[in-house]
């Protein structure tokens, strides 16, 4: 059964605590924060997360698509997220090792997140101490853009990795995802679902949730 993460970059900030309560039966909340740097748009960082941690007990899936992000993994974690993803490409493997270590210190799940054009093998000197791989699956930066099947290879190789190594690391998916390209998803083997526009835009959230949820391989 895949987890479902809904995007609350697809939400209406202005009505942000009633967003999050209509998607409350979803197993994480994704928050991706942008920085304007490493992607060209910008969102929401700490402030808002401490809010939203105020208002949800769900599970906070904090996305960093900001530059140099081993700076602030600690800080995102202080506020209230429960797993931290943030991009390979804009950290030194020092950096990773070391924010991979206090995170977990911290009693946080640690993830890294590769971008279209990384490939598979960069996440091989981490892969044995992560909780999450999220492949994604356009480019970041923006919500509402097309899926791109590409991709599926890669969850296809991650999945051998990781059911080989027997390890404990999930599969999460971001961009583009909707009923048909979750399904490829699931099929390829991903755990997680990440969904903006096709969860928020839905007639009834929870019951899109539902649907997602009830994929299977
Ligand atoms: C894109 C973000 C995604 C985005 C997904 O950079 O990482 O999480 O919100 O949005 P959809 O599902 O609309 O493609
Ligand atoms: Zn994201």
């Amino acid at each position: 059964m895949p987890k479902v993460a809904p995007s609350i970059l697809a939400a209406d900030f202005a009505k942000l605590k009633e967003e999050i309560d209509s998607i409350q039966n979803a197993d994480y909340l994704h928050f991706d924060v942008m920085d304007g740097m490493f992607v060209e748009n910008i969102s929401f960082g700490l402030p808002v997360l401490e809010s939203v941690r105020k208002v949800t007990g769900m599970v906070l899936d904090v996305h960093l698509m900001i530059a140099s992000p081993a700076r602030y993994t600690a800080r995102f974690a202080k506020a209230g997220a429960d797993i931290i993803n943030f991009h390979i490409e804009a950290e030194t493997e020092q950096n990773i090792k070391n924010a991979i270590t206090e995170l977990h210190g911290m009693g946080k799940k640690a993830g890294l997140t590769i971008k279209p054009n990384t490939p598979v093998e960069v996440l091989l000197p981490y892969i044995d101490i992560l909780d999450l791989i999220l492949v994604m699956t356009v480019e970041p930066g923006y919500g509402g853009q097309k899926f791109k099947s590409e991709m599926l290879e890669k969850v296809t190789q991650l999945r051998k990795i990781i059911d080989v190594k027997k390890l404990n690391c999930e599969i999460e998916v971001d961009g583009g995802i909707n009923i048909e390209t979750a399904k490829q998803c699931v099929n390829a083997g991903a755990d997680v679902l990440v969904a903006g526009v096709d969860i928020f835009k839905a007639p009834s959230r929870a019951e899109h949730i539902k649907s997602l949820q009830n994929l299977r391989p």
